[in-house]
């Protein structure tokens, strides 16, 4: 039997392939490749010895899909596949929901009348809006979103929730990510933005290799310690590796599950900029801009459910990230274009 891993050329799908393969899991990729190179799973297979079996097509595309299901012995889904840049969702929301919405729609009716009820899906802290405490668990209210990015991820869960009450049959594991960064130990996979990066570490590695001036800290009003925002910076490999946790829990008929993947650490920006300077010794130039619209104080997880009830625990610190995010971005400028 073999896990469906879609979007897995892309940076958290990647990374938890090699994860996958490494645990003895038979792994098949789907992905349509329109923010990702299939280079990557070149590399993955580089890393771990084993061909990756890769099909490119699109999660709207019933027929393909088909055929996939048909074809291979598929198990479980992993469901990476959806478009990720906020800003750009607010000017295309349009394209997000037929994306993300349909797509997932397409692939959740292919899946039942294959009788493939098992699925986890990337879903975001996003869904916590701006939470009024935290470390926020799973049982903080969700809260409306600021953009059409997020509200995808929340309708999401709502209609995988609704299909699990309904037909018990089903294992769905939602996985709300905190802020994934870092790379693989070998740099040779790595997340890899196409144009100006809107999140904050490839843009400090971007300055870092010297492909932007300088980096600007939106904001240094808020109210935390330093003024600048704090998130739960967590290394992408832990993220793979608590999808192979959750793929144990579906094992188990887990029902619905919900999990936060953070470390339960929280960082500001400066905090970012000097543990980077610190690991790297490369110096990050920066200004203080004003804020980003939609952005929040301080945001890190209660991450103590996931490690009650999958033995999963954050195990890389901040340095790491810093370094293994380093190494992927000055071994690949260019990303998989070198
Ligand atoms: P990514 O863009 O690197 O990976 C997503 C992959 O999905 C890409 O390879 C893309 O080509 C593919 N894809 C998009 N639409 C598709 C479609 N219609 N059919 C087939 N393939 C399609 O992003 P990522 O950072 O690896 O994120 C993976 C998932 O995790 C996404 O759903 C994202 O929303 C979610 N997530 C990411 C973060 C983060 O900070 N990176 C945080 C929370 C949640
Ligand atoms: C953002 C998204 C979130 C998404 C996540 C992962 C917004 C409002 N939120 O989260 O929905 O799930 O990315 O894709 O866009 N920062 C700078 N300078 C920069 C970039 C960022 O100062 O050039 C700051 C931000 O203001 C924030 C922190 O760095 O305080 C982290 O930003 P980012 O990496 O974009 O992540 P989030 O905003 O947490």
């Amino acid at each position: 039997m073999a896990i469906l891993v879609t979007g897995g050329a892309g940076y958290i799908g990647s990374h938890t392939v090699v994860e996958l393969q490494n645990a003895g899991y038979e792994v098949v990729v789907l992905d349509n490749l329109s923010n990702s190179s299939e280079k990557s799973l070149e590399r993955v297979a580089r890393i771990t010895g084993k061909k990756v079996p890769f099909y490119k097509a699109d999660i709207l595309d019933r027929q393909a899909l088909d055929m996939v299901f048909d074809k291979e012995k598929i198990d479980s889904v992993i469901h990476f596949a959806g478009l990720k840049a906020v800003g750009e969702s607010v000017a295309k929301p349009w394209e997000y929901y037929e994306n993300n919405i349909a797509g997932t729609l397409v692939l959740l009716d292919v899946m039942r009348k294959h009788g493939v009820k098992n699925i986890i899906f990337s879903s975001s802290a996003t869904v916590y809006g701006a939470p009024e405490r935290v470390p926020v668990s799973e049982e903080s209210p969700k809260k409306d979103c600021t953009n059409p990015y997020g509200w995808t991820k929340s309708m999401l869960e709502q209609i995988m929730s609704d299909i699990q009450k309904a037909d018990p049959e089903w294992n769905v594991i939602l996985l709300r990510y905190f802020n994934p960064i870092g790379a693989h130990q070998s740099g040779l996979i790595g997340e890899n933005p196409s144009g100006i990066p809107n999140n904050l570490m490839p843009y400090i590695t971007q300055v870092a290799v010297g492909k932007r001036e300088k980096l600007g800290v939106f904001g240094n009003d808020y109210n935390t310690p330093d003024g600048t925002g704090v998130r739960d910076y967590i290394h992408v490999v832990d993220l793979a590796l608590g999808h192979v946790k959750a793929l144990k829990k579906i094992e188990e008929n887990a029902g619905l599950c919900i999990y936060n993947l953070g470390t339960g650490i929280g960082y500001s920006v400066l905090d970012l900029v000097k543990n980077f300077e610190e690991a790297t010794g490369v110096k990050i130039p920066y200004e203080i801009k004003p804020r980003r619209a939609g952005d929040i104080d301080a945001n890190y997880a209660d991450a103590s459910r996931a490690k009650r009830e999958l033995g999963w625990e954050a195990k890389y610190g901040v340095r790491e990230m810093c370094a293994d995010s380093w190494r992927w971005q000055s071994q690949n400028p260019n990303g998989y274009e070198d």
